[in-house]
């Protein structure tokens, strides 16, 4: 029941993506300002008592999908830049007092429209020829305004046209009649039906029952004969399709494509929308910077983790992108410390990812939660570092080599014996020797190589910084935090002492264990090298970790982590 108008400061919140106070009694105008809101998704302020007119400024909210600002009092003329609007999806202006043409510009490029309301509202002027250029599963509803002139044959490839309750003139193209219920032409006074020659019907008025046969007959006798050919056509291509491709599961419901890999078809998407309730909220485990994870206990036993993408996020290409890269890149890879990707849906309205189901979650976690950091003690931790060690190597080890760039406690998952899988490889692409590496910065503060803050350049070395991070962080029970920047600084580490940095909730090492902990650490400061190239490779890194230790001759509880960065463990820089 909001009754005051919209406050000025909205429109500064930038980042905004979706605005929805449809359904109040909210006064005044629209200014200009709205054009800021640049990031703005889905905009719906219908259903209120708005006395505006709509801003050029929102051609500039190029990421909009929806648009309802139906059922106000709005007024003046619907701004060209609508036809801007290239992801639009719904676009509803529809019980308004606009006034003036449709736009040109609307169709006049490609749009994504799938409704287009523009109803009960004051728009004079003839229907533009672009309009039959908007996607032939757009419905457009026109009727109850002040159209005037012919119209034009070029609708009739749309899904769905209301026309009625304007005033329309002209014979009614042969497209049109043909193709819709004739009461979207209702209260047209002006129209004169179909011309004399044409072979539908002579009037806008109902025919004979003779007539109708004879249409019925004339439209479906090879409708039907056609149909039969089809179903015989796609009974042969079929069978083909399913010779061909036995291990892949692909089943097209209403044009959606569905498609589930490498999991004998057992999983169907009826399935998963059942046991998740339609991603009922409290089926989530989690949610990234791409989208929620979802548990699911499928029918057969099998628990998967689920990777929505939020509905709005995948129209923007950039994520569709990531969503690609992750198909692409985890279906190539198969390592035991890596999580296996079972499959994949691309639906309608959603796009999630299936996987293995890890039954500890993340590293992250784990380590904050004291009970479980207690149980993951220091040869769990030890192989947990081994295992992100392995898969890391054999990522870079690729032809072309395979970045992760969001190496983190949280992109590390734990199975039931505590064992570590590498996930997300949203942000990660093959490394294309040809192309610069540069790109936009990904990653999460606080694990990025300092180097990529000015260069922008991902190597391998990238990752061999987080790994560091991630070691210490396993081996602290915390971020490491500012302990990385006075490493950086020789006086300072001379004072901090190994056993001081140690998770506080595990006992200190012996033996094994104390001589592991010393290697990872040793191991973790030469990756947390400032210098790309004085940090040792992954190879080197697994290589070191996999052969036995020597002892050292020093008291555990005295070594410093100054005596630890001058160990001299890999030959770098040199090759
Ligand atoms: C726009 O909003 C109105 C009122 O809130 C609603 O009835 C209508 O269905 C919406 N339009 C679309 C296309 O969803
Ligand atoms: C819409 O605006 C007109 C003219 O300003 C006014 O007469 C009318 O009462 C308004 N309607 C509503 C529902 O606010």
């Amino acid at each position: 029941m909001l009754n005051a108008s919209i406050p000025h400061q909205i429109w500064q919140l930038i980042t905004l993506v979706i605005l929805d106070i449809s359904s109040n009694q909210i006064l005044g105008s629209l200014p200009k300002e709205i054009g800021q809101l640049a990031k703005l998704v889905v905009l719906d302020l219908s259903n209120n008592m708005l006395d505006a007119v709509i801003p050029n400024r929102i051609g500039n909210l190029r990421h909009l999908v929806t648009l309802n600002l139906s059922y106000n009092n709005i007024s003046g003329s619907i701004p060209p830049e609508i036809g801007r609007l290239f992801l639009l999806e719904t676009l509803d202006l529809s019980h308004n007092r606009l006034i003036g043409n449709i736009p040109d510009q609307v169709g006049r490029d490609p749009l994504s429209v799938s409704v287009a309301n523009f109803s009960h509202n004051r728009i004079g002027g003839e229907i533009p020829n672009n309009l039959g250029n908007l996607p032939d599963y757009t419905q457009l509803d026109l009727s109850y305004n002040n159209l005037i002139g012919n119209i034009p044959k070029q609708l009739g490839m749309l899904k769905l046209i209301n026309l009625s309750y304007n005033s329309l003139s002209g014979y009614v193209p042969m497209e049109i009649y043909c193709s819709f219920p004739h009461n979207i032409l209702q209260g047209n006074k002006k129209l004169l039906g179909l011309q004399k020659d044409l072979s539908c019907s002579n009037h806008t008025t109902t025919p004979s029952p003779a007539e109708k046969l004879k249409r019925y007959l004339r439209i479906i006798l090879p409708l039907t004969i056609f149909l039969g050919f089809l179903f015989i056509g796609a009974l042969i291509f079929t069978r083909y399709l399913h010779k061909k491709k036995k291990p892949k599961t692909i089943v097209q419901r209403n044009g959606d494509i569905f498609s589930v890999w490498n999991y004998d078809g057992k999983i169907a998407f009826e399935d998963i929308i059942g046991v998740t309730e339609d991603f009922d909220i409290k089926y989530c485990i989690g949610t990234g910077a791409y989208g929620s994870v979802y548990k699911a206990s499928l029918p057969s036993g099998r628990i998967v983790a689920l990777k929505k993408l939020h509905g709005t996020e995948f129209q923007d290409p950039s994520f569709s992108k990531s969503f690609h890269n992750e198909v692409k890149m985890l279906t190539e890879i198969r390592h035991r410390n890596i999580v296996k990707l079972h499959g994949f849906c691309l639906h309608n309205r959603c796009m999630f990812l299936i996987y293995e189901y890890m039954e500890r979650g993340s590293l992250f976690y784990v380590l904050r939660n004291d009970a479980e950091a207690e149980e993951l003690n220091w040869s769990k931790r030890v192989n947990v570092i081994k295992g992100i060690a392995n898969a890391l190597s054999y990522m870079h080890d690729c032809k072309p080599s395979i970045i992760h760039r969001d190496i983190t406690s949280s992109n590390i998952l734990l199975n039931s014996s505590m064992e570590a899988f590498v996930s997300d490889f949203g942000t990660a692409r093959i490394l294309d020797p040809d192309s610069s590496n540069q790109t936009l910065l990904v990653g999460t503060y606080g694990y990025v190589a300092p180097e990529l803050a000015y260069t922008l350049l991902v190597t391998e070395k990238c990752d061999v910084y987080s790994f560091g991070v991630v070691t210490l962080e396993t081996i602290m029970g915390r971020h490491p935090g500012e302990l990385i920047f006075s490493l950086s600084k020789t006086n300072s580490t001379q004072s901090i002492i190994l056993k001081d940095v140690l998770d506080s909730r595990l006992p200190l090492p012996l033996k094994k264990d104390a001589q592991d902990v010393v290697l990872l650490v040793t191991i973790a400061l030469s990756c947390l090298s400032s210098t790309p190239k004085s940090r040792p490779s992954m190879q080197q890194v697994a290589q070191q970790l996999s052969v036995s230790k020597q002892p050292f001759h020093v008291c555990f509880e005295e070594i410093s982590l100054q005596q630890l960065m001058n160990r001299d463990m890999f030959v770098v820089g040199r090759n």
